[in-house]
Formats: structure tokens, sequence, C-alpha cells
């Protein structure tokens, strides 16, 4: 009997033609797995498709549940985006996808997986190092990588010739991944990091320009640190997603364009749309600064940037990632409560925010009556603060050449009182 691959099946042209590829050439059984995190997965469609391609069996999940609680919403809580920009959509199903491709090899006695990444991404590298970490027995494939390389024709014609209906329409102009967390834009015209991005690149925001002029504002409700309701009414993980891309979308937010560094070396130019993530991320990220400490939310965010590195490079299973994360859980159990955010075109800014574990004290911040700080405590506070600074510029007193007069520089404007005087007189 011959060898069992579970092959990544988005049932799209590529990994269509991969089904029959990987039988025909190589000579496994394969076994498809088409994982839903909220690409508008049909079901039935994908099933058909890849039995007709000579699957011996495609199995289909709905992982969207998953995939917010197990991946989307530790990456807001640690407020990860890669290089400050990227949300990590497709990064963070990559793991996700791979767990399941692991779990779908031992329940059908695959040795192998296989994905339809190229050769030149960071996607290949995601799946094939969370697949080690999760069963370094199995080998992974890449039918793109060692040997399937067939321009769009070829594809369409070695598809055709085995009676698998794939789309046939104008191919798009970009290269595109979708899912709950954003969907990526690449290739084509994007290719040149000077070209605006053209209005079709776009289809989950509308330009800010044919956004709403009326300001919309919405409550958005936290419970350690993940989102639990919209304007009071509570909401599970995928639907509040769903809604916050639809309704920020809805007002051009999320439009997000970078130019990043793969992990395999090579500046790439990206387009995101990320309405929720950018959102949620502004939201979550207003509340922590109200709960939590300024020590903490500086150590903090470095954790994040490092658990965004960490996604972005395939080391989601790492044990520094699972380390990583468990402090990010342990700093959340004081992120609930509320924050206001208010959307205008192409932007959703937060207006307010309130939680019962507010470290904000008005007896403290006010400038108005009730004030409670001990404003005199201030003296003795800034001489010992201020004290290694004050000694060091003792010290240093006499060495060095005389500063130039900035005040001279700036021809600043002296006027004496005796000479005013005896100017009137
Ligand atoms: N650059 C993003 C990443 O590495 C997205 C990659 C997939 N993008 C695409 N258009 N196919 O995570």
């Amino acid at each position: 009997m011959s060898e069992t691959v579970v092959l990544a099946y988005s049932g799209g042209l590529d990994t269509s033609v991969a089904v029959p590829w990987l039988r025909e050439t190589q000579g496994y059984e394969v076994v498809t797995l088409t994982v839903d995190v909220g690409g508008r997965v049909d079901a039935a469609g994908v099933q058909r498709r890849a039995i007709t391609g000579g699957a011996r069996r495609a199995i289909v999940v709905d992982a969207r549940a998953a995939f917010v609680s197990d991946y989307i919403w530790p990456a807001l809580q640690a407020g990860s985006l890669y290089q400050g920009q990227y949300p990590l959509a497709t990064a963070l199903a990559r793991p996700l996808i791979a767990r399941l491709l692991v779990e779908a090899a031992h329940e059908t006695g695959a040795g192998l997986v296989a994905h339809g990444c190229t050769g030149k991404g960071n996607d290949q590298v995601r799946f094939d190092v969370a697949v080690a970490a999760l069963d370094p027995s199995l080998r992974v494939i890449a039918p793109m990588r060692v040997g399937m390389g067939m321009t769009r024709d070829e594809e369409l014609a070695y598809a055709r010739e085995r009676g698998i209906d794939v789309p046939t329409g104008p191919s798009s102009p970009f290269s595109i991944d979708v899912n709950l967390w954003g969907r990526s834009i690449e290739a084509g015209v994007l290719e040149d990091p000077w070209a605006a991005p053209p209005a079709d690149a776009f289809d989950w925001t509308v330009d800010p320009v044919d956004a709403p002029r009326t300001p919309h504002e919405i409550v958005i409700g936290f419970d350690e640190g993940a989102p639990v309701s919209i304007d009071a009414e509570p909401l599970e993980g995928v639907g509040l997603v769903e809604r916050m891309n639809h309704e920020a979308g809805a007002y051009g937010i999320g439009r997000i364009d970078h130019v990043e560094d793969r992990l395999i070396g090579i500046k790439s130019r990206e387009i995101y749309e990320a309405p929720a993530a950018v959102v949620l991320h502004a939201a979550h990220a207003a509340l922590e600064q109200l709960t939590l400490s300024r020590e903490l939310l500086a150590y903090k965010r470095s954790v994040g940037d490092r658990l965004a590195t960490l996604a972005y490079d395939g080391l989601w299973f790492s044990e520094l990632g699972v380390a990583l994360r468990a402090f990010v859980t342990h700093t959340q159990r004081y992120v609930s409560g509320e924050v206001r955010m208010r959307f205008s075109p192409g932007s959703g800014v937060v207006v307010g925010r309130r939680s019962p574990h507010s470290l904000y004290d008005i007896g403290l911040a006010t400038y108005d009556a009730g004030d409670r700080f001990d404003h005199a405590s201030a003296v003795g506070f800034i001489a010992i603060w201020g004290l290694p600074v004050r000694t060091q510029a003792a010290a240093r007193r006499n060495d060095g050449a005389q500063p130039r007069s900035l005040l001279d520089e700036l021809g600043a404007d002296r006027l004496d009182a005796d000479a005013l005087a005896g100017a009137i007189r």
C-alpha cells in the first residue's frame, strides 16, 4: 500500500493541481484537509473537487472559534504587531492549520503532510517548523518547491484533463490570503513600493472618501483582555470579530500599507485590510493604559514585539513562545472594562475608557478642587531623583569648552526696564 500524505487544501488552483500531482508523480495516497479560519469555505464544493482530483478522503473543519480563542486573542492581548504594523492574520493561522494537519496525519496513518507554499515566502517556514514542533517524525512536502512548477495555463489544462472544476475566470491581479483577522494582498502592481494601491486591491474596507461623514460611536467590553461585547451586547469571538470587520470596514478603517521584512531576507510590499484588528488593538491598548502599571506596560511591550516576531518567523510553538504567552496571560487579570471608540472616515479613535480595576485616581490627577496629591513632598522626591544628575554636572563642570549661546544664536530680543523708561521719557 502506498504512503499517505495529508495536504492542506484551500480548494484553489494550486492545491487542486497538487492532489493529482502528489498521486501521479510521487505515488502517494492523498487526504485533503481544508481549515476554515474565516476565508469563506464552500465545504461541499471543496470536498467534491478534492475527491474528483483523486483524494482518498477530504476533511473540512470549521476552526474559526479556536482560531479566535487560541491565536487571535493571545496576539491581541500581547499587543503583537509585526514591525509595529502587521496584525499577523496570515501568520497566526499557520500554526493552527499545522496542528490540524498533524492530527489528521495521525488519524489517517499518514507519514507526511503537504502544503501549497512556494519557496519564497514565510508561510512555508511556518508550516514546516510548526509541524516539526508538534511531531518531528512527520515529513513535509511542498509540491511548489519540488518540481510542480507550472504556469497558470498549464495548471488549468492539467486540472481540466482530470475533470477538476477549477475557477476559470480571469485570475486575480494579486496574491491574496484571507482569514477572520485580516486580508493580506501582495504582488502585481503592488510590487512597486511607490505605486499607490489600486481600488480593486480592497474588499473589506471602503475608500475613506466614500465613508459616512457622520461619526459613529461604539463601546467595546473586555474581560481579562479578551473582547466580549459590543455596545453591551455579549458576543462570542467569531461574531464579534466579524461584526467589527464589517462596521469598521464601512468607515474605511484598517487599511495598512507595509514594506515588511520576510524571514527569508526579502523586503516585500504588502497591503492589509484588518479593520477589527486595528480597532481592537487600539481599544485593548487603551484599557491596558488604564489598568496596568508603567513598569508592566513597558516590559510587556517588548514581550509583545518578541511574540510578534516569533509568530511571524514560524516559532509559535517554541518554548519561548509558550513561556511568553503565559506571561501575557498573567498580565491580563485586570484588563477588564469598557472602551469607547469613535469611527470617522478612515480612523477609529479611543475617546473614553473605564474599568473596575482602573489605576487612574482622580484625587491624584486633578488640577481642580479635591486634589489629594501632596505637592510639598515633590520637593524631596526631586532632590533624591535628580541627585545623580546634579552630582555628575557638578563634577564635570570644568571639563570641556564653553557651550555656544543659543540665546545669541536665536537673536533673543533683550529689553531692559531702564532702557524702556528712558525711551518713554
Ligand atoms: N506577508 C504576510 C505574511 O507573511 C502575508 C503572506 C500571505 N500573503 C499573500 N498575499 N498570499 O504573513
